[in-house]
């Protein structure tokens, strides 16, 4: 393994099936280095206690930890600590833009954008917005070579669009969106732009400023952290004009019979007993990709991809999705002609090679694909070119086992 990072990740050393793993779903889940199992442990075996709620010493300590935590992330995405919500991943960020701010700001005649390459994170909320207050969804779809149409973009984006949600990385492609210059495009016509970055804080260096992003959200477990613990960045001022999404505890200022004032930010968002432990290892988790460096991390997983693609290319029964697009990162679709994705992941897994296979929770793109469901190999910066070696070894044996070949 390159730079010797399998020392890292215990579990990468196990066998699946009596083969070595070769862990290639890493969009799905990553898997996380033993510093941040030991911070999580520290943190539940010296510092647990509730934050934010006592005076004495172990609450200081949690607070501490996780308002520490806060710091790291703003630091990482280059934002204000106040501007940091920590949620329980980028769904329910998502799902706080679209109740908070959605509900509340579209009208009838209003447009939300997103385009046709979204997980249904970050395109089923909007759906509910859309019902709820009238606006209208509408849809940048992809040009041949698998990138945001140009054209749909002058067409889609007007005065009346109010919300543009646009994913920075797509899940099923890999294709990289300029997300930028779509933000400046957006801010001209008076947008709110809502970026997710499940897929792209993980991989490549993301700058709230530089992207001008006004909300963007990702999951911890996606970036070497655990599950449970994700982000919701929002500009200070419009978060500061939205109302709460979810009450009780550690949320308000002052609580009457009927009516209630709220805390300032971040605590207006964050009701209940926070995951702290998340949070501690989310902290530990950039401290790790920091430490590999993101200039290192896309230049491994673009050499991963460029390799597992070149390969594909060379077995005549294998399609594949999006591969033509310059910008695309580490995250392979494919199908293996006549055979369905399940069989080929099942037949893959027999030789110790774990991807995914399905709809990918993106099915209005698979219907544009004209695919029901496909294989998916996602790599992240431990992955190695044997693991690409095997992957190809393995989709050879399929049609044989399938008694096709
Ligand atoms: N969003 C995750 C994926 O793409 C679960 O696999």
């Amino acid at each position: 393994m390159d730079k010797n990072f399998l020392k890292d990740f215990p579990i990468l050393r196990n066998t699946m099936n009596n083969r070595p793993l070769a862990y290639l779903d890493n969009s799905a889940t990553t898997q996380k280095p033993e510093s941040v199992v030991r911070s999580i442990c520290g943190y539940y075996g010296g510092c647990n206690a509730n934050p934010h709620r006592g005076v004495y010493e172990l609450s200081v300590r949690a607070t501490k930890v996780y308002e520490d935590a806060r710091k790291k992330v703003a630091k990482f995405l280059n934002a204000n600590p106040r501007e940091i919500i920590f949620t329980k991943n980028a769904t329910e960020s998502l799902n706080l833009v679209a109740y908070s701010f959605g509900l509340n700001n579209l009208h009838v005649g209003d447009e939300i954008l997103i385009t046709i390459a979204e997980h249904h994170s970050n395109l089923v909320p909007w759906q509910r917005v859309a019902r709820a207050t009238g606006a209208t969804l509408n849809y940048i779809y992809l040009s041949a070579d698998g990138n945001l149409s140009v054209k749909e973009i002058e067409k889609k984006l007007t005065r009346r669009t109010k919300i543009l949600a646009v994913t920075q990385i797509s899940n099923v492609l890999g294709l990289v969106n300029d997300v930028k210059t779509l933000a400046a495009s957006a801010h001209e016509v008076g947008a709110v732009v809502v970026v997710d970055g499940a897929q792209s804080v993980p991989h490549i260096a993301v700058d709230v400023q530089d992207l001008d992003a006004d909300f963007l959200v990702f999951s911890g477990h996606k970036m070497l952290a655990p599950m449970g613990i994700g982000v919701l960045f929002g500009k200070k001022k419009i978060l500061e004009e939205m109302p709460p999404f979810l009450f009780g505890g550690d949320m308000i200022e002052y609580v009457e019979e009927q009516t209630t004032t709220f805390a300032e930010l971040p605590q207006k968002f964050e009701a209940g007993t926070q995951n702290v432990g998340g949070a501690a290892g989310l902290s530990a988790a950039i401290d790790y990709l920091r430490g590999v460096g993101f200039a290192e991390i896309e230049r491994i997983e673009k050499d991963l991809a460029t390799f597992a693609v070149a390969e594909l290319k060379k077995i005549p029964y294998v399609e594949l999705y999006g591969c033509e697009a310059e910008n695309k990162i580490g995250i392979i679709a494919f199908n293996v002609r006549g055979v369905h994705p399940h069989d080929v992941a099942t037949i893959l897994d027999a030789e110790g090679v774990a991807i995914r296979a399905g709809h990918h929770c993106a099915q209005p793109l698979m219907k544009f694909l004209g695919q029901n469901a496909t294989c998916r190999a996602s790599f992240y910066f431990y992955n190695t070119r044997r693991d690409v070696e095997r992957l190809i070894e393995s989709i050879q044996k399929v049609r044989g086992v399938m008694h096709l070949a």
